[in-house]
């Protein structure tokens, strides 16, 4: 069941006062989805800002700390007032952008640009007097310091999780000057970190909207089914006189309407049984229209009720085995180019997935955006979504630690009532060292405690068993606090070439559910030749026949996500005419093309 808001509330409230200095945005309002909402969405004025001339004055002191900024301070949004004022910038003379959507992809020169560019529009709103207002960010890459009509709201750290603020007592009904400031700088206690293999695209990269909400308003809800067949849940109100507020439950086609009574903290707890239920599945993606009511508020949502759990090695939803046929997908719509965002890009990926015949797909690295896991609980898709702990991240660092445990955070309150999620993941491929040990172990504990619905896991590390190099082994101590064991293996690209597949055998001895989180190889499409020659399809066809051979001699085996769907960007692939700044490992190309690997793995999952 999800754990009480009560601990969450105040561990956010935490987590919070700890970030107070880096990150100070308001708890997360869930669900924007379905709420009166005013995109602010479009064209927005930019200032490319590689040397933060609009932050921080000649003595590199932050013009926002400062009790008097200059009116060189970009979020100022100064005009001169007088001929012979000194201003120089101006954001309405500036070019624009478009909103959302990363700016690598959207001007020649800012492809590989990393650093602070400032966004800013303007907006009206008719106000009334009896609503409260917030501004909400699906999400902006890397760090964004936002501020309205002069003032700072705060910061957000964390590229692909959505933040918002309360601005009720800021904004005006006329000319409301929106800006913020993000830089896209890859950290050493960043998270992620500096070393990654995909592209750093920086930006507003999702909506961003204005929300009108009630004096006391529905912020945030669990709905979940536990195995003994009982809707479990809690429901947190927002606002003043908290306790003793009717709250309604409904979900009609349930014959459930229940009526509640918030405790102090405004929160109500439930616990009901349902019968006639239909199970949310691959085969039946079953979604109950659900409706929560108070005199101030009403929301509605659509929630589908399923059970995972494992039993020993076997992965059950609602259950039953379940073998997961998957495919791992970077957030990135190659086509148009830049990073997805839209539901019409999720669609597009979904699509694919499809094609290839997946019921699973593998959201890599960081959390991708809510239209994906919302189009998942409609079509029946089950989802890993990851938190972006990858690679060599700095272990020791406190800072870094709380940035991680913020994103995760952030990624389960979004996200915890999306039938399609079955899997949280801590981190891919991170080294076995105590630090790293630790930092994991802490993570998945506080994923456990906000959501013990659903099954963690990460990619592990392997290694010869007996250093024997023809048996392999999970050897990580994190594997004794995940529920499924996963790994990224490559043997046939960089381990050896696709028949060294024949000779190797798996030793797991974790009586747990085991999962290939990632195998795969590069070609370029439409590249043929010998499949011993590197970067044709037919070395790519070879590796996925001698690998899905391999598998079959995995035991425990509960699916595999190979790496990855399409083609993508990466400042790391530079081969002159193979990869040209692209991954060439998708089973796609990056004009949509299917390579020979994927009628491979589309016949293996016919099989399944
Ligand atoms: C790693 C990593 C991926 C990377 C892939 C590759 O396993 O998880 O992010 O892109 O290998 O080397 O292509």
């Amino acid at each position: 069941m999800i754990k009480t808001f009560t601990s969450f509330f105040l561990l956010i409230f935490w987590i919070g006062l700890c970030y107070a200095q880096r990150s100070t945005v308001y708890p997360l309002i869930t669900n924007v989805y379905n709420r009166s909402t005013t995109l602010l969405d479009g064209e927005w004025h930019h200032i490319i800002d590689p040397y933060e001339n609009g932050y921080y004055n000649y003595r590199y002191e932050p013009f926002d700390q400062q009790t008097h900024p200059w009116a060189s301070a970009f979020f100022l949004n100064s005009t001169p007032q007088s001929p012979s004022d000194l201003i120089e910038y101006d954001f309405d003379k500036s070019p624009v952008l478009t909103v959302p959507g990363d700016w690598n992809s959207q001007k020649d020169e800012l492809l590989y640009y990393e650093g602070t560019v400032w966004y800013k529009r303007s907006f009206d709103k008719v106000l009334s007097e009896d609503k409260r207002y917030f501004l909400h960010f699906g999400a902006a890459n890397y760090k964004a310091e936002i501020y309205l009509n002069g003032a700072k709201l705060g910061t957000h750290i964390g590229g692909f999780t959505p933040f918002n603020f309360e601005v009720t007592d800021i904004i005006k009904p006329k000319d409301n000057f929106l800006i913020v400031k993000v830089d896209n700088k890859r950290l050493k206690e960043g998270v992620p970190t500096l070393n990654t293999d995909w592209w750093n695209y920086g930006g507003i990269t999702r909506s961003v909207q204005l929300l009108e909400l009630a004096p006391t308003f529905i912020r945030d809800y669990s709905l979940q089914l536990n195995e003994d067949k009982r809707l479990t849940g809690e429901i947190l109100l927002d606002g003043s006189n908290l306790e003793g507020t009717k709250v309604q439950l409904q979900l009609s086609e349930l014959n459930i309407q229940k009526t509640f009574t918030t405790n102090a903290n405004g929160i109500v707890t439930f616990d009901l049984p349902v019968s006639k239920l239909e199970r949310w599945s691959p085969q039946n993606p079953k979604l109950y229209d659900l409706h929560i009511t108070t005199s101030e508020d009403s929301l509605v949502d659509k929630v589908g009720l399923r059970t995972i759990t494992t039993s020993g090695s076997k992965l059950l939803l609602n259950g039953q085995p379940i073998f997961l046929k998957g495919i791992s997908i970077h957030e990135e719509n190659p086509l148009r180019g830049g990073r997805a965002h839209s539901r019409e890009d999720a669609a597009q990926l979904l699509d694919w997935a499809q094609s290839l015949g997946c019921n699973f797909v593998r959201l890599a690295h960081y959390p991708h955006s809510e239209h994906m896991v919302r189009l998942a609980d409609e079509r029946g898709i089950m989802v890993w979504e990851e938190n972006p702990v990858y690679w060599t991240i700095d272990w020791e660092n406190p800072d870094t630690y709380l940035n991680a445990s913020n994103q995760l955070t952030e990624l389960i309150t979004r996200d915890k009532n999306r039938a399609s999620v079955i899997i949280w993941s801590m981190a891919n491929e991170t080294p076995n060292l105590p630090a790293r040990n630790l930092f994991l172990k802490k993570l998945a504990s506080l994923a456990r405690s906000m959501d013990n619905t659903r099954l963690i896991s990460a990619a592990l590390e392997q290694k010869n068993h007996n250093d024997d190099p023809l048996t392999r082994t999970i050897d990580d101590p994190f594997a004794d606090h995940v529920d499924v064991l996963s790994f990224n293996e490559y043997i046939g690209w960089y381990d050896g070439l696709p028949e060294k597949c024949r000779g190797i055998n798996w030793h797991i001895t974790q009586d747990k559910p085991v999962f290939i989180s990632e195998f795969g190889a590069g070609a370029k499409q439409g590249l043929h030749g010998p499949k011993e020659n590197r970067w044709t399809e037919e070395y790519q066809e070879a590796l996925y026949q001698e690998t899905l051979q391999m598998l079959e001699r995995v035991d425990n085996l509960c699916g595999l996500s190979p790496w990855i769907l399409v083609d993508f960007r990466s400042p790391r692939r530079v081969l002159p005419e193979i990869q040209d700044g692209w991954n060439r490992k998708g089973l796609l190309s990056d004009e949509g093309q299917k390579k020979k690997a994927f009628h491979v793995l589309r016949k293996y999952y016919d099989t399944k």
